[in-house]
């Protein structure tokens, strides 16, 4: 087992592409980490790169000691498993989990061995006998990480292992990932573009976009502390809530002025916020930090939004209540048990200690963070 070292890590494709560029991350030694981000951001490049199927244009890649820009793939001491399980069809399950053991001179009896104990730890032992296209898919992708597993290799690389599989198995093989890592603990690096599957199975989450990383994190970190607005639209569902406005400073205390309203916002955030008093600014709120109930906000002051609601979707215990303040729509979670009828105008209380105030622009910074919080921390 190993951690795996980018640094300054890029790849410019032919004709300029940017793939990824000057990524700095360290895998650590049984560390799951997941790449995510939305399509083309650069999370497969960079996977791709420690496995050796892209060439990196600049900057190192480390697994443990071992520098391995120039080692060949099948040298790289790491195990692949991708969205397609490429299994080969005509032969067993067992010789499926055998052939990469096979090529490598593995001795008979640990061959068998290790697919023994691979099959146990997937639950597979009564397939070995059959071929691929007897088995269901999720047993298709089991078989793909029984062939990664039997290699105990120093790192597990995955490229959304689970996108084939449709929504129920996609839950459980997801959470069958965790608890093999929990008893394997091989270092994992782990691409998808789904965020929840990133929040549920990373120690760590690197969000990316546009071929840079944005934010690694712990999961909750990310989602409490998003580093900028695209980190902080892009994890959470619904998505956070956006409204332009400008900030104001008066009698010590900051506020944030837009759609009609004015918010006074934590005194705690004042010495960030304050150099950028009389600016355009944008504010962010998830739909769970909003509610037609006074009752258990946070926060000295009664901040409100006065929105014209359109639509509720009752999900259960929770209900989605979309709203609209001018041209701009919001989205609000609250309790299923709070009276809001559509077509009505009425208030939402913010919980203000969770406000978030980014600077203008698609990935403006969060500026509710101290400096060193801001940055990218991997
Ligand atoms: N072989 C290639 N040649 C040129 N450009 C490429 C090549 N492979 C990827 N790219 C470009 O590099 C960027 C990053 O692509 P990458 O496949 O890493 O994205 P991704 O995050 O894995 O996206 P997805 O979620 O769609 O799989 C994209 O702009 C893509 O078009
Ligand atoms: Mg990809």
């Amino acid at each position: 087992m190993a951690e795996v070292v980018f640094k300054d890590t890029t790849k410019i494709y032919d004709g300029g592409i940017v793939g990824a560029k000057s990524i700095n991350l360290t895998v650590r030694d049984r560390e799951f980490i997941v790449l995510v981000g939305p399509s083309g951001c650069g999370k497969s490049t960079t996977l791709r790169m420690v496995a050796g199927l892209e060439d990196i244009t600049s900057g190192t890649i480390h697994i443990g000691e071992r520098l391995i820009n120039n080692v060949q793939p099948k040298d790289r001491d790491i195990a692949m498993v991708f969205q397609s399980y490429a299994l080969y069809p005509h032969m067993t399950v067992f010789k499926n989990m055998a052939f990469g053991l096979k090529l490598r001179k593995f001795p008979k009896e640990d061959i068998k061995q290790r697919v023994a104990h691979a099959a146990k730890i997937l639950g597979i032992s009564e397939l070995l006998d059959r071929k691929p296209k007897a088995l269901s898919g999720g047993q298709r992708q089991r078989v793909a990480l029984g062939r990664a597993i039997v290699r105990e290799p120093q790192a597990f690389l995955f490229d959304e292992p689970l996108s084939n599989l449709d929504a129920k198995l996609r839950v459980e093989t997801r959470a069958e990932l965790k608890s093999l890592h929990r008893r394997l603990h091989t270092t994992t690096i782990y691409v998808t573009h789904d965020q929840e599957e990133a929040m549920t199975l990373g120690d760590r989450i690197v969000v990316m976009f546009e071929g840079v990383i944005q934010q690694c994190a712990a999961p909750l970190e990310v989602y409490d502390y998003p580093v900028n607005r695209f980190v902080a639209g892009f994890v959470g569902t619904p998505p956070m809530n956006f409204l332009e406005g400008k900030l104001t400073g008066s009698n010590g205390s900051v506020w944030w002025e837009g759609a009609g309203a004015k918010l006074k916002l934590p005194d705690a955030h004042n010495q960030y916020l304050v150099d950028h008093a009389g600016k355009d600014v944008v504010l962010g709120v998830r739909p769970e930090h909003m509610s037609s109930n006074h009752e258990g906000r946070f926060g000295d002051i009664d901040n409100v939004l006065s929105v014209e609601v359109s639509v509720v979707e009752i999900l259960g215990d929770t209900k989605d209540v979309h709203m609209k303040i001018g041209d701009n729509t919001l989205v609000a979670r609250v309790n299923a048990h709070e009276e809001i009828s559509e077509d009505s105008q009425m208030q939402m209380y913010l919980d203000t200690d969770k406000l978030h105030i980014f600077e203008p622009g698609d990935i403006g910074v969060n500026l509710c963070l101290s400096k060193e919080a801001s940055g990218v921390s991997a």
